[in-house]
């Protein structure tokens, strides 16, 4: 037993030590890109795993088709981005192979398509690879329900919390097993600066904070008191406090839903309850979920690769939504809100008000690739009014 606990206290100091060593890297900032400005904008496109191809095929159709007029003056490149398949991340032992990583760095934005996590192992998620590396800190996912007044957007961090040590706790065989959670200050001050700035800047009035610091007392008590801090240079937003466990009970009663409009979580909590709202505005199928850091971002859809639908051959009929709805946000970051709002009345009229053809995950929908035909064309028609 001893030897189980001075490997623990060793691996907890190096932790430590890691950890302290990223806040002063935090501290320091990298100060953020604008897109604006650039000259050339480089995008790499990475299918994934699973229904990942399928889906990212739809929404590299539809950037390609938005976009064509800047990919040909060359003001936009879009990248192939290889190698981020389960296959080769098992075969290298890495959950996202280096030269992966050095092409991706190479791009300023990334569509990318679900990538599968082995359960249990040490093998990282490719997600929280990727978002610790290019040091994606805010997962910003807007959800609607237009016919009841709901506009959410949720600001989850997307560095800290669960995720950041999530493949490096520790454990003593058939005794015990604990993991680590983690709050910075300057990773908390960033997160709560996105949310309370995209209040200001978009007429919203109010911004939940969502925590369980009545038991997370260290990690979400000093969430819940960073985030007040930062509440106090904006004294035109109302802000309130909740805990997880009824946030998740106050959204699926539409008495009280509706009165919410952006919300900011520590990381796990922002995890589950995105997808409960996603559930709510139609599907996981139909929410898009942007990773902004400073430097880079990634868009992609909320849900997963959806392995199930492989292995029953349904990966055809897979519902490119999700990222079609993060392909509009990629747009947005881009600093191109016109073709933003062009997809967005697309997306609307194909998948709420007109409904011509119906993604339903199973055979007796369209499929994915017809359905993105629907889009291409509905742009069209958008387009000639
Ligand atoms: C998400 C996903 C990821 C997460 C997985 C794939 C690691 O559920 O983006 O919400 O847990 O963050
Ligand atoms: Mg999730």
């Amino acid at each position: 037993m001893k030897r189980y606990i001075d490997a623990a206290v060793e691996q907890f100091r190096s932790l430590l030590t890691e950890q302290l060593a990223r806040v002063e890297v935090l501290e320091k900032g990298a100060g953020a890109k604008d897109f604006a400005k650039l000259e050339k904008i480089t995008i790499g496109v990475c299918g994934g795993d699973g229904i990942g191809p399928v889906i990212v095929d739809a929404a590299r159709s539809v950037l390609e088709a938005l976009l064509a007029e800047e990919i040909e003056a060359g003001r936009v490149a879009l990248v192939p981005i290889e190698g981020l398949t389960i296959e080769n991340r098992m075969k290298l032992g890495q959950s996202v192979p280096k030269d992966t990583l050095a092409a991706i760095r190479q791009c300023d934005v990334l569509l990318k398509g679900p990538t599968t996590t082995p359960k249990g192992g040490t093998m990282e998620s490719a997600n929280v690879t990727l978002r610790r590396e290019l040091d994606l800190y805010a997962n910003v996912r807007p959800v609607a329900i237009p016919e009841e007044g709901c506009d959410w957007t949720f600001f989850r961090e997307n560095t800290e919390g669960e995720y950041v040590l999530g493949s490096r706790g520790v454990e003593i065989p058939d005794v015990l097993a604990m993991d680590f959670k983690v709050t910075t200050r300057p990773g908390t001050r960033r997160i709560a600066r996105a949310a309370f700035e995209f209040a200001r800047n978009n007429g919203k009035r109010r911004v939940s904070i969502v925590t369980k610091a009545n038991i997370m007392k260290k990690t979400d008590g000093s969430f819940s008191a960073i985030c007040h801090e930062i509440a106090k240079e904006y004294p035109e937003i109302q802000v309130d406090e909740w805990y997880i466990d009824i946030m998740t009970a106050n959204l699926v009663n539409p008495a009280i839903r509706k009165q919410f409009e952006v919300f900011l979580l520590p990381n796990l909590y922002g995890d589950i309850i995105t997808d409960e709202a996603a559930q709510l505005q139609g599907g996981v199928g139909t929410a898009g979920s942007a990773n902004i850091g400073d430097r880079y971002a990634m868009f992609e859809a909320i849900h997963g690769s959806a392995p199930r639908m492989i292995e029953e051959g349904l990966g055809d009929y897979a519902n490119p939504m999700s990222i079609l709805r993060a392909v509009e946000l990629l747009l947005r970051h881009i600093a191109m809100p016109e073709k933003a709002e062009l997809l967005d009345r697309a997306l609307t009229l194909c998948g709420e008000t007109e409904r011509r053809l119906v993604v339903t995950g199973d055979r007796d929908g369209a499929t994915c690739r017809e359905f993105a035909a629907y889009v291409l064309e509905t742009l069209d028609r958008l387009q000639a009014r």
